[in-house]
């Protein structure tokens, strides 16, 4: 009898810890990525349903704090397809790492309504399109690592606003436009993140970034150089010309000079 009432006790409380938001949020970003080498365990429905108990998780990546997902890493697995928006749904998340896999697509907008967000490494994917200024709302963020990836246009300055910021990295993706001063600003004599978090990206240009324009310099330095010693070769040449003409006129006059005295006079 005791141990039937603990055994109800046990049950209720794993149906307690269920969280439907957890339980979407899995669901639909299991349904976005793929898995073609079937790394991923236990990522089945029945899991989804209850994915932590307490802080035990029985979900590979997830790390349960007080019954919810807190944290789901899964680096390195081959993971392809996207990222849903409903992983927005994992409302308690503090830590998402999807890096070093082979995930396409946007980086979803509805991220921003993970308001305890506080790292989020989506480095070394394929991820294209735009870097979410709603990104700025999960004021918690300290780290964003976004490196290696394919995302184009230009670094919001909205995210210059996240105060807790201590790691950007968005090297090597497809980016343009200036660095937003609240991102590359000096605090003291260092800059907010230096170039490193910025290089790799053909058309993104100003500080900490060294002064772009140096192929465009450097061509126009190399035009400036052939014309200027084009010059000069050219006055020498004329100035050569001048001195032969003038000595061979001196020469001329002479000789006529000559000549005339012993030219007999008519
Ligand atoms: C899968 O879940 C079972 C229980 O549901 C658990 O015992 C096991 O440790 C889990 N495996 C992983 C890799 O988390
Ligand atoms: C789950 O996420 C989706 C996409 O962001 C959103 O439209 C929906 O309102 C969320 N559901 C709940 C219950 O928060
Ligand atoms: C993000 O993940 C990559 C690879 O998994 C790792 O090398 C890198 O250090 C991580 N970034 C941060 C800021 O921890
Ligand atoms: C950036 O620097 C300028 C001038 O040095 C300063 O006025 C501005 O407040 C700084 N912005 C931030 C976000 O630190
Ligand atoms: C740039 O910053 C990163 C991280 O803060 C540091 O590891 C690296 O050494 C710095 N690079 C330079 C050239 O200062």
């Amino acid at each position: 009898m005791g141990f039937g009432a603990q055994l109800l006790a046990l049950a209720l409380l794993s149906l307690a810890a269920a969280d439907p938001n957890d339980e979407l949020c899995l669901t639909r970003l299991s349904e976005s990525l793929e898995d073609p080498f079937h790394k991923l365990q236990n990522w089945t429905r029945a899991v989804f349903a209850n994915p932590c108990q307490g802080f035990t998780s029985f979900l590979q990546g997830a790390t349960c704090n007080n019954g919810r997902i807190y944290k789901l890493a899964l680096a390195g697995l081959s993971l392809r397809g996207t990222i849903s928006p409903y992983l927005s749904n994992c409302t308690n998340l503090q830590a998402l790492d999807l890096s070093s896999n082979s995930i396409t697509g946007p980086i979803p907008t509805d991220l921003q309504y993970l308001v305890n967000l506080a790292v989020l490494n989506l480095s070394s994917n394929t991820l294209s399109g735009e870097i979410p200024q709603q990104l700025a709302l999960c004021a918690y963020l300290n780290v964003i690592d976004l490196h290696d990836n394919q995302l184009s246009g230009p670094i919001p300055q909205q995210l210059g606003l996240l105060v807790r910021l201590s790691v950007f990295d968005v090297s090597n993706n497809r980016l343009s436009g200036l660095i937003p001063a609240s991102l590359g600003n000096r605090s003291g004599n260092l800059p907010r993140f230096n170039a490193s978090s910025y290089e790799g990206n053909d058309d993104l240009y100003g500080y900490p970034l060294p002064p772009m324009k140096n192929k465009g310099l450097s061509i126009l330095a190399i035009v400036g150089i052939g014309l200027g010693s084009g010059f000069i070769s050219l006055v020498l040449s004329f100035t050569a010309v001048c001195i032969w003409l003038r000595v061979s006129e001196q020469k001329l006059a002479s000789e006529e000079s000559k000549n005339s005295q012993f030219m007999p006079d008519y």
